[in-house]
């Protein structure tokens, strides 16, 4: 059975893909380049020894991902990464984030539900629970209203896959992950924001690299021990298992149903200025940086419940924070040598 992963040479999907291959699983990834380079699928092989099918497909051309299914006829597992994920870009332009991130879903959907069976993991987010009422944040929390076009691309998302799967061959795992952080620690692959970096880590590292001046803090007067923002950073390899856990999940087929929905998280919240405390202790270098407002449609606090997790799905995070950091600042270094 081959695999395909789409947005495969991107952050997370990279490092997926090598779990995949370490695993024996015989994958295909497909990315249209837009956010990830081809060159990743050189970091791809110096890990796991084996360089993936590629690709070079743009999912929004919906002739062209018949036209793939039809040469790769065995693909029976699909694991969806590739969207586009800037909140605040989604703001500004909600329809390249509807045709991208919803489009793309549907034709592939269209694709696997003419199978008698196939296996469908979809890239979801903690963001569809906005400002959860109860901490840590469960699987059956109530989805919010979403707060972008981005977050609202995953509820919709979400509600597809539930149709589809009902009257298909579909089976599927919803993974919303909470905030993905890090890099393989060969420093073969990670993240390489593309401009401005907007999540927290990789701003982090390019100011302690000097590409920056210095960190901006969203707000500090937040209700929360130390008044700035609290999330659940979890390590991207840690996520990455998490995917080849719920795949072998999917086609062992042990009694699960249609549609199962997990949180992707370490179980404990860290605030921003713990973040950057953990960072100076990992890389032995000061972080310059300074208290500014408060970003439009952050959430106060946000952390996963692991429960479900681990019980149901049988997977846990091994790495920390400081591995999490640790690794990014390793890559960050490597990049720019
Ligand atoms: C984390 C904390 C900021 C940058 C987003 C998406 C979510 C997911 C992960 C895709 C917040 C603070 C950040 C900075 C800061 N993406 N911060 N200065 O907003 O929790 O989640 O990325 O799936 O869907 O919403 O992550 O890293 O942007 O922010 O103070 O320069 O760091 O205020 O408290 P976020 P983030």
């Amino acid at each position: 059975m081959k695999i395909l992963v789409t947005g495969g040479l991107g952050f997370i999907g990279s490092h997926t893909v090598v779990e995949l291959q370490k695993e024996g699983f015989n994958v295909v990834v497909i990315d249209n380049l837009s956010n990830a380079s081809e060159s990743v699928l050189d970091g791809i092989a110096a890990i796991s020894g084996k360089k993936p099918a590629f690709e070079k497909i743009d999912l929004r051309d919906k002739a062209s991902v018949s036209d793939f299914f039809r040469r790769y006829n065995d693909v029976l597992g699909v694991i969806h990464f590739a969207a586009s994920k800037a909140v605040g870009e989604s703001v500004e332009n909600p329809l390249l984030y509807y045709e991208n991130n919803i489009n793309a879903l549907v034709y592939l959907l269209q694709e696997l539900s003419q199978k008698p069976e196939a296996h469908f993991i979809f890239s979801s987010s903690c963001t569809v629970y906005g400002q959860a009422e109860k901490m840590p944040i469960t699987e059956d929390a109530s989805v919010q209203p979403a707060m972008s076009p981005y977050g609202n691309t995953k509820q919709i998302g979400e509600e597809i896959i539930q149709d589809v799967a009902k009257v298909t061959g579909i089976d599927a795992i919803l993974l919303r992950y909470f905030n993905p952080i890090g890099a393989h620690d060969s420093a073969q692959i990670g993240e390489l924001p593309i401009g401005v970096p907007q999540n927290l880590v990789p701003y982090i590292t390019q100011t302690a690299m000097g590409l920056r001046k210095e960190l901006s803090v969203y707000g500090n007067d937040y209700p929360t021990p130390d008044g700035t923002c609290i999330r659940d950073y979890i390590h991207v390899v840690d996520l990455a298992n998490a995917h080849v856990t719920a795949l072998k999940r999917l086609v062992e087929k042990k009694n699960i149903q249609k549609v199962e929905t997990f949180n992707l998280g370490t179980g404990t919240g860290s605030s921003v200025l713990e973040v950057i405390n953990a960072f100076e202790k990992v890389s032995g270098q000061k972080l310059p940086y300074k208290i500014v407002d408060r970003r439009e449609g952050d959430v106060i606090s946000a952390y996963a419940s692991t429960d479900k997790a681990n019980e149901i799905l049988g997977w846990k995070t091994k790495l920390t924070l400081e591995d999490g950091l640790r690794s990014a600042w390793k890559w960050e270094q490597k990049v720019r040598s």
